[in-house]
């Protein structure tokens, strides 16, 4: 008898447990891939990869409020460094990031808890000095990873394709410094 209430006790409690847990999101994060090989989890991983994915509460990574990628083009498998990525949220708080030499920057949730909707635009200092401003037309409305959106590669009819600093067809002429633990020689499962 008691072992049947214990048995009873732990198949009422097992739907609770499974509510915690998101096949959704587990594919998701499975699809992503294993690290690569002598790169270590730090702020070069996986470049291009939807940050949020791990580091949005769910996953293994600690927490963020904001992280991505940027890239050269909508097509171009180089990341710019020291893009500046700026985010003003409803409230009036603005945050702005460099990114680093994988082209990722992140945004950590004790410096900037966002009210949504959030406006985001990207700086980009070409190697001949111009400066380039893009800016979302849309509102981030509550998912702070970019490439949840932003898949890498151009626009398709599900995304708006990678985050960039120039149009197609213009070479701005990045380059990823060959000491940079990321970016494509250290890029992360796609
Ligand atoms: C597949 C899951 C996954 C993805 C995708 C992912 N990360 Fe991580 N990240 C991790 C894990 C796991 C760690 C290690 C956490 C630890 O050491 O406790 C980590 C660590 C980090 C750290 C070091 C944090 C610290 O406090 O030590 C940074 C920074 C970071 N990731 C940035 C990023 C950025 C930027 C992206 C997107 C371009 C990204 N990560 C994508 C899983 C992921
Ligand atoms: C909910 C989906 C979504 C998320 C999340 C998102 N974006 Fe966007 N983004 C879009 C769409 C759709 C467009 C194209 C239409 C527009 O400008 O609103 C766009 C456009 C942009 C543009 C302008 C591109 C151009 O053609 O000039 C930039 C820059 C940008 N996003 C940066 C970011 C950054 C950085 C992040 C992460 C902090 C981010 N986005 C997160 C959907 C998203």
């Amino acid at each position: 008898m008691r072992s049947q209430v214990l048995w009873l006790t732990l198949l009422l409690a097992a739907p609770v447990v499974a509510g915690c847990e998101s096949p959704v999101q587990d594919e998701e994060i499975s699809d992503l891939g294993p690290e690569v090989e002598g790169l270590e989890e730090s702020e070069y991983h996986r470049y291009g990869q939807n940050c949020l994915a791990c580091h949005g509460g769910y996953g293994p990574g600690p927490l963020f409020s904001f992280a991505g990628t940027v890239f050269s083009s909508p097509t171009s498998d180089i990341p710019v460094q020291a893009a500046r990525i700026t985010i003003t949220d409803s409230a009036g708080q603005t945050v702005t990031r460099q990114s680093n030499c994988a082209g990722n920057f992140y945004i950590e949730p004790d410096v900037i808890e966002p009210t949504f909707p959030v406006r985001v635009e990207v700086e980009c200092t070409l190697p001949d000095g111009t400066l380039r401003r893009n800016v979302m037309g849309t509102r981030i409305n509550r998912d702070g990873g970019c490439a949840s959106c932003h898949a890498v590669g151009g626009p398709t009819a599900d995304s708006p394709g990678q985050v960039f600093c120039v149009p197609e067809g213009v070479d701005a002429g990045f380059e990823v410094p060959p000491d940079c633990p990321g970016g494509p020689e250290g890029r992360g499962g796609g």
